[in-house]
């Protein structure tokens, strides 16, 4: 049977990567989680003082790109890829609420998002792959055979990351991670590149009341379907 490509878009924490990994694994295909990208370019633009200090400089790390190295590196004992940047292992370090809080701003630049879709493409040409993000059925892959929008209200969102971000000894306030998911849900939909937008032929997967289970049954049953024919 021909393999078809599996686009995953919607608003940040909808568990979108949680349902994509777990699809791809039954269907025996690649995950890639392009959030982890744009989270190390921004660790990256953190460490080298392109942003966080008195002043943004958006246009040095745009020229910087090409020193940045980004890597998936399977890891078989947890049974994921986990994100390389420059060779050192960051899978821990871009999921802090230092790096979600300044991630979006990242993601508006042309340059870099230019760089990472590329990537994205080459990682994808294949098929046999789902990939979530906020541009995979719209820009990256808009001939996706199958493509996913994921949505749930803010709160319940917030809900999750503030208790998966306690469970990691973060501490963090329900309120700051609320603020964090509308803010981020305002500039990735508002941007000028490739904003977060429902490609007009994905199909709208609301899970504020959904459990698991139940939406990778019907994922994983829409997706059979497409990849019969
Ligand atoms: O999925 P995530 O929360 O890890 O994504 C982190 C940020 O990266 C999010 O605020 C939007 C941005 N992003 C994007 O602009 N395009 C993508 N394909 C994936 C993520």
């Amino acid at each position: 049977m021909g393999k078809i490509t599996i686009a995953i878009d919607g608003f940040s924490s909808t568990g979108k990567s949680t349902i994509a990994k777990q699809l791809a694994k039954a269907l025996d295909y690649v995950y890639v989680d392009t959030g982890a990208m744009y989270r190390a370019v921004t660790l990256f633009a953190m460490r080298q003082g392109f942003i966080g200090g008195k002043r943004d400089d958006l246009e040095g790390l745009g020229n910087a790109l090409s020193g940045i190295d980004l890597k998936f590196v399977y890891n078989k004992s947890l049974g994921f890829s986990e994100m390389y940047l420059n060779g050192e292992n960051v899978e821990n370090e871009i999921r802090t609420l230092a790096v979600s809080q300044q991630v979006s701003k990242i993601a508006t630049i042309e340059k870099v998002r230019l760089k990472l879709v590329a990537m994205q493409q080459e990682m994808g040409k294949k098929k046999g792959v789902v990939m979530d993000g906020r541009d995979i059925g719209t820009v990256v892959f808009p001939d996706a055979e199958f493509k996913i929008f994921m949505t749930a209200s803010p709160e319940t969102r917030a809900f999750r990351r503030y208790k998966e971000l306690l469970e990691k000894g973060e501490k963090v306030t329900y309120e700051e991670v609320l603020k964090n998911v509308q803010t981020r849900d305002y500039i990735d939909s508002h941007r000028e590149f490739s904003p977060l937008r429902k490609a007009e032929d994905a199909i709208e997967f609301d899970n504020s009341d959904m459990g698991l289970k139940e939406q990778l049954e019907r994922m994983y049953n829409f997706a059979l379907r497409k990849i019969g024919g």
